[in-house]
């Protein structure tokens, strides 16, 4: 049965090998998928350990930049991401380190939510791993503008910068924003201590702007609710991103496309 598995430290949150085991049940694939708690100071020497006989992996909290460096070949949206979440062994051995978090955002919006990014005045808040990951494909949906701000402006304005070449990116400070959007993301981690980045209220067209916060819970992010208080049109939460990435690194590994849509259900049933 071929072998494959989440590497993180922590790992006994994780939602992947769950996702990955209804994927493979679904698709009728043989495989196994472990969660694996590989040490903080040798995550290379425990990969490539598991690579002796493993398939395929995912990666996560710290060592995305970590795979990055690891593997032997870069598709060309984890080199721009500049961090690896997904690893496939290759016929000859060598690691392919590829990036499915940016397009599990951009999927989660258009197919799952039905979203049209073209045209779209975007503002996305954070400037760290998660926001570099979904720069570029959010810029191949061609909007209108796509502004970074940041709490450390400096963040922004080097991702602004690296990225300027794909499209029409821009760099802030939080409380330097006030017209209205189409689409905020909140890509900073300010949920998972229940706080908020410091945008204006005005950012938010009541009944038109969406907001979509890549965290997730059993309750509504704090993000969310703030949201919802200024009146925003939507608001998302990442769960959908969190499958349509893994829905991505399973079509890597295995070559069939597995419906993500029961699998969203059957995740949001099991957190409430
Ligand atoms: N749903 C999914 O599948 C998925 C996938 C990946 C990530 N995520 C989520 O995305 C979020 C960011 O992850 P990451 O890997 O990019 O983290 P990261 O690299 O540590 O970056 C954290 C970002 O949040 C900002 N920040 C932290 N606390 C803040 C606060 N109190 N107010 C304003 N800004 C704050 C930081 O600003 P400074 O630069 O100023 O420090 C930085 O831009 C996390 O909540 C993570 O759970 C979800």
């Amino acid at each position: 049965m071929d072998r494959y598995g989440v590497f993180g430290n922590p790992i006994g949150h994780s939602k992947s090998p769950l996702i990955h085991r209804l994927f493979a049940e679904q698709t009728g694939q043989d495989l196994s998928y472990e969660a694996l708690l590989a040490p903080l100071d040798d995550f290379s020497g425990f990969a490539r350990a598991f690579f002796a006989e493993g398939q395929g992996g995912n990666v996560t909290v710290p060592f995305k930049e970590q795979a990055y460096q690891l593997v032997d070949e870069l598709s060309e949206r984890a080199r721009r991401a500049g961090a690896v979440n997904t690893l496939k062994k290759l016929d000859d051995g060598r690691l392919l380190g590829d990036n499915t978090d940016g397009a599990g955002l951009v999927r989660d919006l258009t197919v799952n939510a039905g979203l049209d990014l073209s045209g779209q005045r975007i503002l996305l808040l954070g400037a760290g791993g998660a926001v570099r990951g979904v720069l570029e494909p959010i810029l191949a949906h061609n909007p209108h503008a796509l502004v970074i701000a940041n709490r450390t402006v400096e963040k922004a304005e080097q991702l602004a910068h690296e990225f300027a070449d794909l499209g029409p990116l821009a760099a802030a400070g939080f409380d330097w924003l006030s017209e209205p959007v189409d689409l905020i993301i909140n890509g900073t981690s300010a949920s998972l201590a229940g706080e908020l980045p410091p945008i204006d209220a005005s950012l938010i067209q009541p009944g038109h702007t969406v907001c979509y916060d890549m965290m997730y819970g059993k309750e509504a992010t704090a993000f969310n609710r703030w949201a919802a208080e200024q009146g925003a049109a939507r608001c998302l939460d990442g769960l959908g991103m969190l499958v349509e990435q893994a829905a991505e690194a399973f079509q890597l590994w295995r070559g069939v496309r597995p419906d993500s849509a029961p699998v969203l259900a059957e995740l949001r049933r099991l957190l409430a």
